[in-house]
């Protein structure tokens, strides 16, 4: 049977290789930590749990939903981007609920980019950015990401051509999986730049709750215009530890709104409500369970840290995001290290060149793991390069 070339040409989705791999191991009957991937092992509060399991109860509940959302919903997410963010929006026509946020990233290239159009791509970065562009027949052009510009694109450093052709700019802060950040400032002179050169910003920013020692991320609307010229993807799933339930949302500039809307009532059929109502409890209830997320991080991110830079990775404590973005070992690449890691002492790590050519030398560890399973990974990373080094400090 032959498929598609677009298919043909699909690279394998990183995680799912990863997934591949922990299980082979765990079929032998080894016992693996996973630092790998961004899914917060905390429970959904119960409040919101409660709420969901009334709701599916309900008849009203058990049929197909609309594309567009409840409107409760739509008026919750406008209420909870003015409490957070100042940010006022139209919940008919500037928020538009998704199927998880990884849906609305993989079809708005749908509603941007035509055969052999530019889209804008930071590397590293999330890869759904650039595989949606391939998809919709467009062509990424990468711009690196590097410590030395504290993981922010130069965007002086884009070529001109690039820039003239782009439809689209990707950018995604707090970072993954640099665990950066962005500041209002930088949001602006994307806005400039998407005046100048007339393409569409897509702000992805799901962590911008997991955030730590205090610092509060901004939001890509909170920039002078930011709703003319382009949208933000936001996510329940890392701020509620939803991710199971798949909701999030886009919101922002109504044309790029609408457009995806019109994408998605051809293909899918809107989100199941008891999970809708689910959401508005989660943005409209006690918001006490995100500082407590935080500090159960945040305490793992201080672990993780001093470990990792106490065994030579260097690494730096992100100031939000579920990621440390740590240095491999010289000698090592990053799939060369990660793949040592599992062999030898059954830890599951992140290659940071899955996320593109510019996360050579890197790997990501999630903080995502349970407190014990932590203590126990960097034991045993502690152990690798070293098998009498125990970490009794730690245990
Ligand atoms: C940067 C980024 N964007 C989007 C997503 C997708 O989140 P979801 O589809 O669960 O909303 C993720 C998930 O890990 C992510 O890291």
């Amino acid at each position: 049977m032959k498929m598609s070339r677009r298919v043909e040409h699909l690279p394998p989705y990183l995680f799912a290789e990863i997934s591949k791999k922990i299980a082979e191991k765990k079929a032998k009957g080894e016992d693996v930590v996973s630092f790998a991937i961004g899914d917060p092992d905390i429970p959904t509060p119960p409040h919101i749990i409660e709420r969901l399991c009334q709701a599916a109860r309900e008849t009203a509940n058990h049929h197909y939903p609309e594309t567009e959302g409840l409107p409760k919903l739509r008026q919750a997410i406008a209420e909870w981007y003015q409490k957070r963010f100042g940010v006022t929006l139209d919940p008919d026509t500037e928020v538009l609920p998704l199927i998880g946020s990884k849906e609305g990233i993989a079809h708005i290239s749908l509603c941007l980019i035509d055969y052999r159009d530019i889209a804008l791509v930071p590397d590293p970065a999330y890869p759904v950015y650039a595989v949606s562009t391939i998809l919709a027949g467009g062509s990424p052009h990468y711009f690196p990401l590097t410590e030395r510009n504290d993981f922010l694109p130069d965007f002086d450093s884009i070529p001109a051509y690039a820039l003239k052709g782009a439809k689209l700019l990707w950018i995604n802060y707090p970072n993954n999986p640099t665990g950066a950040v962005a500041d209002l400032d930088f949001f602006n002179k994307a806005v400039e730049l998407a005046r100048q050169h007339d393409f569409v910003v897509c702000h992805d920013g799901p962590y911008s709750e997991v955030a730590f020692d205090g610092y509060q991320p901004v939001s890509f609307m909170q920039a002078d215009g930011a709703k003319e010229v382009g949208v933000e993807f936001h996510s329940l799933s890392k701020t509620y530890n939803m991710t199971g339930w798949r909701i999030g949302m886009v919101v922002g500039n109504a044309d790029v709104i609408d457009a995806l809307k019109r994408v998605k009532s051809n293909i899918d059929s809107g989100i199941p409500q008891a999970i809708q109502y689910a959401a508005i409890e989660a943005l409209t209830g006690p918001q006490s369970c995100i500082p407590e997320h935080n500090a159960i991080y945040q305490k793992r991110r201080d672990l993780i840290i001093e470990v990792l830079n106490n065994i030579g990775l260097e690494a730096r404590p992100p100031k939000a995001s579920l990621y440390i973005w740590a240095k491999v070992p010289p000698d090592y690449n990053s799939v060369d290290f990660a793949t040592d890691l599992l062999e030898k002492v059954g830890v599951v790590v992140t290659p940071g060149v899955g996320y593109g050519k510019q996360g050579e030398g890197y790997i990501r560890v999630s903080l995502t793991v349970p407190d014990a399973a932590v203590v126990k990974g960097l034991s045993r990373i502690s152990a690798w390069r070293d098998p009498k080094r125990r970490l009794k400090a730690y245990l």
